[in-house]
């Protein structure tokens, strides 16, 4: 399926911003809770909504007199704790500190990335069929043009191909996939000289395999590296879920030496520097194990509690296997479904707004309090 960019970045001022269409059902959702005297629930909106932990609390206290700049490239420390993360998390011996890179968050480097690599309206980018719809507004603001495929075959022989997007777990579909996949990627890519960009800010959530139920890490597309050959290859990695650091904006990226070396340049041009207390919060998450742990058993229930209610309430669930959203196959219009959950005090989200053409799904996150779910799951007249 073939878009072109077409647009200006100037032109991303007259787009409507998708979630503003749903403020209408806002209030309307807000009226029928106040009606049946109940909460309103809002599972529009991935922002985690459970604490900080006090291990990074304590850890930016002491930096709060930040007085000089930060270093764009990371501070030392925290340029070493980030390769010690990837290489126990991923098993991955080669990295090094220039295979890294602290970003302001992960949504910058893709609303950028296709500029920074200098792509332009001849080439083409490649993103999810169902996408999270930055990668997107990243090709508009490049004036590149868009792929939107999850298959290989459709841009393999193809040279105009500069950069190749990929998600799993997905942002909404929550589909996973294999180790093998994400080489096939990586080999493709590589034939034709583009860029893979993995984007893998859902990763530690993979409710899909491990043995005795233990939750193990989604495959990297580090790990297609083979003696520590990271060409071509970028993973962009974020805190904001992994440790509820979406306020700090604590994320990097890794992989190829010679990309993240000029991706440093252009970004201490601009002035892209991860704030001081961004990169001490970013050291201390990745460094908090224990914390870690408790997130992941957190998601874990609250995933596998919607998914069954939402079955039991008579949904069909698609994917859903990895992230922190529930994606819905709808019977009716979504919209109509939509109208049916504001009834009850509910606000979700159009699968139309993950950038395909169908009308028949909804994403309902679990980025809400526990209670909530259950709370749904008896408006929805299930059983709990
Ligand atoms: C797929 C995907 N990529 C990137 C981001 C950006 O994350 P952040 O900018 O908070 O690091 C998000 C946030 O929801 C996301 O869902």
């Amino acid at each position: 399926m073939w878009y072109n960019g077409g647009m200006s970045l100037a032109n991303l001022a007259a787009v409507t911003f998708p979630w503003d269409q749903l403020l209408p059902y806002r209030k309307l959702a807000q009226a029928s809770a106040e009606k049946l005297g109940c909460s309103f629930i809002d599972t529009t909106v991935g922002s985690p909504i459970d604490d900080v932990s006090k291990t990074v609390q304590n850890a930016v206290v002491p930096s709060l007199n930040a007085h000089g700049y930060p270093m764009t490239a990371g501070f030392p420390e925290l340029r070493k704790a980030i390769v010690q993360w990837l290489k126990t998390t991923w098993n991955i011996p080669e990295l090094d500190e220039n295979n890294i890179l602290p970003t302001i968050g992960s949504k910058e480097v893709v609303g950028m990335l296709p500029m920074m690599l200098n792509l332009g309206p001849d080439d083409i980018m490649v993103r999810p069929s169902i996408a999270y719809p930055t990668y997107d507004i990243g090709a508009v603001a490049a004036r590149t043009q868009i792929l939107a495929t999850n298959n290989i075959e459709d841009w393999c022989n193809n040279t105009s191909v500069k950069l190749v997007w990929i998600n799993y777990p997905n942002n909404p579909t929550g589909e996973c996939t294999s180790l093998e996949h994400l080489k096939a990627v990586v080999r493709a890519a590589r034939r034709i000289g583009a860029v893979v960009a993995s984007d893998e800010c859902y990763s530690l959530f993979n409710w899909k395999n491990g043995a005795n139920g233990a939750i193990v890490p989604h495959p990297s597309v580090l790990e297609t590296a083979l003696d520590g050959d990271f060409s071509n290859i970028l993973m962009l990695y974020s805190l904001s879920k992994h440790a509820n650091l979406a306020g700090y904006r604590s994320a990097f990226i890794a992989g190829d030496k010679k990309i993240i070396q000029e991706l440093l340049t252009i970004r201490k041009q601009l002035g892209l520097i991860p704030p001081h207390i961004s990169q001490i919060a970013l050291k201390a998450a990745l460094e908090d194990n224990e914390f870690i742990t408790k997130i992941l058993e957190n998601y874990q229930t609250r995933h596998f509690l919607l998914h069954s209610i939402l079955q039991r309430a008579g949904y069909d669930i698609e994917h859903s296997e990895g992230g922190l959203y529930i994606w819905m196959r709808t019977k009716k219009d979504e919209w109509e479904v939509l109208d049916e959950f504001v009834k009850l005090g509910i606000l979700v989200t159009p699968g139309s707004f993950y950038k395909h053409s169908l009308l028949n799904n909804i994403r309902i996150s679990t980025t809400i309090r526990t209670e909530d779910i259950l709370e749904i799951g008896r408006r929805l007249g299930v059983e709990i």
